[in-house]
């Protein structure tokens, strides 16, 4: 089972319109709402790539229980710590006469750090279920940098692996504890090595640099250029295939939840990033917060090319 942690939940909603003219009364084409956070849309890609998962996290308020009914009503298994303060609500505003989409997003309810020794628990019970755990997403306000550090020892010292999608401080300590996988974007790679990377040959190199660290997977992914896999048997690059894109929301984390679907699965690398960026390809069709469909990614995984990369070939 693939248990994903969301610490910031968020519930989505996106409008679409043809155009915006402010200050004037703008007819909305379409309206969605989704429950997001990076952890939750990788669980609910998970169900709809037919694995098992359960989302664990934070909810609160009237929000919050919004979002537990939604992911109810999707048959995303979830078990949430309920705090006190009111879980947040994001907006996409989608303009189809000019992508890309634009993204108001709220900090959330403040965390207070006995909640997290609750969550922790949950985390333990579900640890003998778990092949896989997935932290991703923004940190809320009130647990420190180095929180996903200290989740990501309390199941690997326990023999599970850990994924971990975020960016900034909470991603350096992070990797203090040497996670299984990490899957930043280009942006988010950038940031953590300290230097730019121009050139695919600079990505790859960026990419070797973080699992010679020790971390075992690494992936950069590049939105519609493809992405990066750095794993013990080799260095892929895979091509995305070509799609009219509307939204790039939660591609990143359909790629996540179809390599680690891949993984627990035990594809040879070739064919779970094939999954994942069919997966984060077929999410990027769709507008605003909605996620790519089963049907949407049997009819782009052909079209999904990965090929293997010699290291040696990398120039330095
Ligand atoms: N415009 C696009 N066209 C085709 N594929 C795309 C596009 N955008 C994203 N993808 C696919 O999704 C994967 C992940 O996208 P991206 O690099 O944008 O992730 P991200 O920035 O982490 O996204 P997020 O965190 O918002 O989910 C890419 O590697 C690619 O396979
Ligand atoms: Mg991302």
């Amino acid at each position: 089972m693939i248990v994903t942690v969301t610490l910031n939940p968020a519930l989505d909603k996106a409008i679409v319109v043809d155009k915006l003219v402010l200050g004037e009364s703008n007819p909305i084409k379409d309206f969605r709402t989704d429950p997001g956070g990076k952890g939750i849309n990788v669980s609910r890609m998970v169900v709809e790539l037919g694995r098992k998962t359960l989302a664990l996290g934070f909810s609160g308020g009237e929000t919050g229980a919004y979002i537990v009914q939604c992911l109810k009503s999707r048959g995303v298994n979830h078990d949430f710590v309920e705090i006190e303060g009111n879980t947040r609500t994001n907006l996409t505003l989608v303009i189809t006469d000019t992508p890309p989409a634009t993204e108001f997003n709220s900090p959330g309810p403040e965390i207070h750090p006995a909640k997290l020794l609750e969550l922790e628990k949950k985390i333990l019970t579900y640890l003998p279920e778990a092949s896989l755990f997935v932290f991703a997403g923004s940190l809320p306000k009130g647990l420190p940098a180095d929180t996903y550090a200290r989740l990501i020892h309390l199941v690997e010292v326990r023999g599970a692996r850990a994924v971990l999608d975020t960016h900034g401080d909470p991603l350096t300590e992070a990797l203090k504890e040497t996670p299984y996988m990490i899957k930043p974007n280009r942006y988010e790679a950038e940031k953590l090595l300290g230097r730019e990377l121009k050139t695919l040959d600079e990505i790859i190199e960026g990419a070797c640099e973080l699992k010679a660290t020790g971390i075992k997977v690494v992936s950069i992914s590049l939105g519609s250029d493809g992405a990066i896999l750095c794993t013990d048997d080799g260095v892929y690059r895979a091509y995305s295939p070509k799609v009219e894109a509307q939204s790039g929301v939660g591609a990143g984390d359909s790629l996540v939840a179809g390599l680690c679907v891949g993984i627990i699965d035990g594809m040879p690398w070739e064919e779970a990033f094939r999954l994942g960026i069919a997966a984060g390809a077929a999410t990027a069709v769709h507008p605003g917060t909605q996620l790519g469909t089963k049907e949407d990614i049997e009819k782009l995984l052909p079209e999904a090319k990965v090929e293997r990369i010699d290291k040696h070939a990398v120039k330095s």
